[in-house]
């Protein structure tokens, strides 16, 4: 019997596991039901391709798929032993073990003698994941220059759609169809990007966030990857990725081994079920943050580099005020950091700013009962720091030339034993002197040419990235009640790889909530909003110099791990107590925000967007719906609440005052109570508002019909 099948919550994987060949995925997708022996083995005769013209077995599409059994598309593994050989590899012996939903196949290409472990699991969620590890047996060096994990697609998937962005945009939507060829994502800024495709779907005609069917594949990797969608010519559309490695990165000795990134597989029927088995996955991992998340005051758009400690002090008590529980000091505070261009590396408090260091501002913010937390950039050296100036050896770059500046800094080389430990002893210095309670992890610039001269000078982003995790861990394991944030230049750095080692990611650079309706939006598709940090920024946006009333800010950031990123020195008390209002009220509604089930609106009127979050029994949910422009029709139309239970009744009523710009909805009044049934179907109406203001509402179970 070689045939898998493995089920979990409405998503089935058939794994065929022949003896002579590497397991292919016959079908992922929607749960085909219990299906015996016999039914599975009539299943796999129709799923399996057939033979074409240019060879005449049948062609495997396996999980790493091989030229050498007539596969005409993107191989899986790529690379030669020194001298020429083992560079078209046929891994004809394999055994393959299942446990629970599991399964692990253990290849061998006797010839190239090269071994291959292929580990395919089903996550309760439902998500697919999936990794390789790659056993050079041979005495010559086995160059590798990629190792994929390919999915098959159903054929009925018509069109594609994945991410693009840029600094302080990210995570643009882009759709396009699905044609015979490759669509590839190739990625070599030795991050994760700004612009990475995130999740790559294929999907069927018309997909929304609650309708048609994805398949999406996302490399939970924070340095080099590609992600591609091939469609062949005998008909078979597979989504693919793994980490892309430069020239010469991966020289395997005998004996050696490389393994890949995981590589995931979501199916959804809408693009909401694709994201909530990742949302799913992400909450039940052992570290998954599960006490309610503190709302945070972030100091970067407060102050920048000016540190002064009375203002700090100042900012700090108002902070407080206002219900903050975690207060963060950004860039700025260590030796020369008087601007951008000096200091990263030297991770001493500058005595010049701080004569006591930061235990008067630690000290006033624990006494205000607030945690402490810090940015730092582990990663980045100035060539204007005294770290630089001590160790120009111990920056990554080509031979001698240095790549070009980015934010005048360079990537110091963490693959160094001697800079890997430098930077360790100084964070956990500078964790202990304060008992930090978060870090904020910056990465700013893009690795190029990230050469090691600790290692022949050969290309390291794959071993950067290595040292990068493994610093986290060694941080956490000592101080385990530390949390850490992942950001670079806002959010390039949101991927499943950083995620197995911190705690939330920052999403962008931009806080102007026009902006944030839609990098929240599409960075929820791979992560629950608690992971999300959020904040509500000053009126005048500091990246785009729009305006905005504060209760859009607050309803946008709402949904997501809250803080603020904003002068409160500047505020009147009035504004105090208004912005204080908005923190108490999402300290109300956090644990449902951040245990329930995230609901996109689909076909939502001209200018208005919606979503919300349903609390796992349904009982209650919040929505936000949002005016972004001023639509052709007026007043705006209705908007439909999914995600409720069909045959509970609700109430509908308004969180905060909604300023509606003429009649407003019955439920701006409180009295609307419909059951869930009608709420998806026909919907409340959107309120009429100006453009760039928002509505929260509240539904909560009235009764539960019978
Ligand atoms: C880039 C980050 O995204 C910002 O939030 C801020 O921390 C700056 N770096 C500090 O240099």
């Amino acid at each position: 019997m070689h045939l898998h099948h493995l089920r979990a919550a409405g998503v089935s994987v058939v794994l065929e596991c022949p003896p002579d060949a590497l397991p292919a995925i016959l079908h992922w997708g929607p749960d085909l039901g219990p299906l015996g022996a016999g039914a599975l083995e009539h299943l796999a005769a129709e799923l399996r391709p057939r033979s074409d013209q240019t060879v005449e077995v049948p062609i495997r599409t396996a999980i790493v798929p091989e030229a050498r059994t007539g596969w005409m598309g993107m191989p899986g593994l790529s690379g030669h032993h020194d001298g020429g050989g083992g560079w078209s590899p046929a891994f004809t012996d394999v055994t393959c073990e299942q446990h629970g939903q599991r399964v692990v196949a253990a290849a061998t290409d006797p010839y190239a003698r090269l071994g291959l472990t292929v580990t395919v699991e089903l996550d309760p969620s439902g998500l697919l994941r999936a990794r390789a590890e790659l056993r050079n047996g041979h005495d010559l060096p086995y160059t590798l220059d990629a190792l994929n994990l390919v999915f098959p697609v159903h054929g009925n998937a018509v069109e594609l759609l994945d991410q693009a962005g840029r600094w302080s945009k990210e995570r643009v939507p882009q759709r396009r169809p699905l044609t015979v060829g490759t669509h590839l994502r190739e990625n070599r800024r030795g991050r994760t990007g700004a612009d990475a495709a995130t999740v790559l779907f294929a999907a069927t005609a018309g997909l929304g966030f609650r309708r048609g069917e994805a398949w999406g594949v996302h490399v939970g990797h924070s340095g080099n990857h590609r992600h591609y969608a091939e469609r062949t010519a005998i008909g078979r559309t597979m989504l693919g990725g793994g980490e892309l490695l430069l020239p010469g990165e991966v020289v395997l000795a005998a004996g050696e081994t490389y393994r890949t990134p995981w590589v995931y597989a979501t199916y959804g029927r809408g693009l909401d079920e694709a994201a909530h088995r990742f949302h799913e996955h992400l909450r039940a991992r052992p570290g998954h943050p599960v006490r309610p998340r503190p709302v945070v005051l972030n100091t970067w758009e407060a102050v920048y580099f000016d540190h002064d400690l009375d203002r700090l002090l100042d900012l700090a008590d108002r902070a407080a005020r206002v219900g903050v529980e975690r207060f963060v000091l950004d860039d700025g505070w260590f030796l020369g950091r008087r601007h951008d261009g000096a200091g990263l590396g030297d991770w001493y408090v500058d005595p010049a700013v701080w004569p006591d260091g930061l235990h008067p501002l630690a000290e006033r913010v624990r006494k205000l009962g607030m945690e402490f937390g810090l940015w730092v950039e582990p990663e980045m050296v100035n060539p204007d720091s005294e770290l630089a100036r001590a160790h120009p050896e111990w920056i990554l770059k080509a031979g001698d030339r240095l790549p070009p500046p980015a934010r005048r800094q360079q990537v110091l080389d963490l693959t160094n034993p001697a800079a890997y430990a430098y930077v360790k002893e100084r964070l956990l210095a500078i964790v202990g002197e304060y008992d930090l309670d978060f870090l904020k992890w910056d990465h700013n610039r893009d690795l190029v040419d990230p050469g090691s001269a600790a290692h022949g000078g050969r290309p390291a982003a794959h071993a950067q990235t290595e040292a990068v995790y493994r610093l986290l861990d060694e941080l956490r394991a000592a101080h385990p009640r530390l949390e850490i944030e992942a950001c670079s230049s806002g959010g390039a750095r949101v991927d499943l790889g950083i995620l197995q080692h911190t705690d939330r990611v920052w999403a962008s650079d931009c806080i102007d909530p026009v902006e944030r309706q839609d990098i929240l939006r599409w960075t929820a598709q791979l992560l629950p909003p608690e992971l999300i940090g959020s904040h509500i920024g000053a009126e005048r946006s500091h990246t785009t110099g729009r305006r905005h009333e504060l209760g859009f800010r607050a309803a946008t950031a709402f949904f997501g791990h809250y803080g603020i990123e904003w002068d409160l020195t500047s505020l009147t008390d009035a504004e105090l107590d208004d912005l204080a209002g908005w923190v108490a009220l999402h300290k109300r509604h956090r644990e449902l925000l951040h245990t329930g089930t995230m609901v996109r609106v689909d076909d939502t009127p001209e200018s208005v967007r919606a979503h919300g979050v349903v609390a796992p029994d349904a009982s209650e949910a919040v929505y936000e719906i949002a005016v972004l422009g001023r639509p052709a029709t007026w007043p705006p139309g209705p908007v439909r609440l999914p995600g409720l239970d069909p045959e509970t009744v609700y109430r509908v009523r308004p969180l905060t005052p909604v300023a509606s710009r003429g009649a407003a909805p019955v439920w701006v009044s409180g009295e609307l109570e419909l059951p869930g049934s009608a709420l998806a179907a026909a919907g409340v109406a959107a309120p009429p508002l100006f453009p760039e203001q928002s509505a929260l509402l509240h539904v909560e179970a009235v009764t539960a019909t019978a």
